[in-house]
């Protein structure tokens, strides 16, 4: 059985998705053992205590970031967290984490790495006029929307998309290809070499 950890600071659709799919069956053989918010007010914690899953809150405000990180990991490791996604968590993590998590820490970014990095990925692709985009789901290193990717879905950009028509057409995306990726990491059928993860 594989304890997820889910960390967000907004709304939390990918988190509801991933929360469901365990639920359901789609993600065998897991449970979201706590979900972590660095804002008090994200939706996705009331989401989250509907699912019965236990919450988190811990500001970042006036806390240096490894101080912060320190502070999840050890809620993390409270509840026995063997696999961390972020879900629209809007804070770096420090080295100091993602050593802690090595390889266990997973990241959804709504478009095709490495085109579009960063903040407002979905309207970066659509000021540079792309016809194609989509999601990634990656392992997370210390480099910004960077590391190994696990899995990835396409999405057409159509005439007439605005960021927010766009947006809504990848978050569907987003929250199929998160549950594959949460799956297979889930699943430990897989290996890394490199940047490549090879599904076994
Ligand atoms: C998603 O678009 C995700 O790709 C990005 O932040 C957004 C989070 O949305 N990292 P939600 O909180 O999961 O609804």
């Amino acid at each position: 059985m594989k304890r997820i950890g889910v960390l967000i600071s907004g709304r939390g659709s990918n988190m509801t998705a991933i929360a469901e799919a365990v639920r359901d069956g789609r993600i065998p053989n897991a449970e979201v053992a706590v979900v972590i918010s660095n804002i008090e007010t994200a939706a996705g914690l009331e989401r989250a205590r509907g699912f019965g899953i236990p919450t988190f809150f811990h500001s970042h405000r006036g806390c240096a970031r490894e101080a912060h990180d320190r502070a999840m990991a050890a809620e993390l490791r409270r509840h026995e967290v063997d696999v961390v996604c972020l879900a629209g968590y809007m804070r770096l993590l420090s080295p100091w984490f993602i050593r802690e998590f090595e390889h266990r820490i997973l990241n959804i970014h709504p478009s095709l790495l490495p085109a579009f990095p960063g903040l407002d990925a979905q309207k970066q692709a659509l000021d540079y006029g792309v016809k194609f985009t989509g999601c990634t789901v990656h392992l997370v290193d210390e480099e910004l929307d960077h590391g190994p990717i696990v899995k990835q879905a396409v999405v057409p950009v159509l005439n007439g998309d605005t960021a927010e028509t766009l947006s809504a057409r990848i978050l569907a995306e987003e929250h199929k290809t998160y549950i594959e990726a949460v799956a297979l990491l889930a699943s430990g059928n897989f290996k890394i070499e490199g940047r490549r993860v090879i599904e076994l």
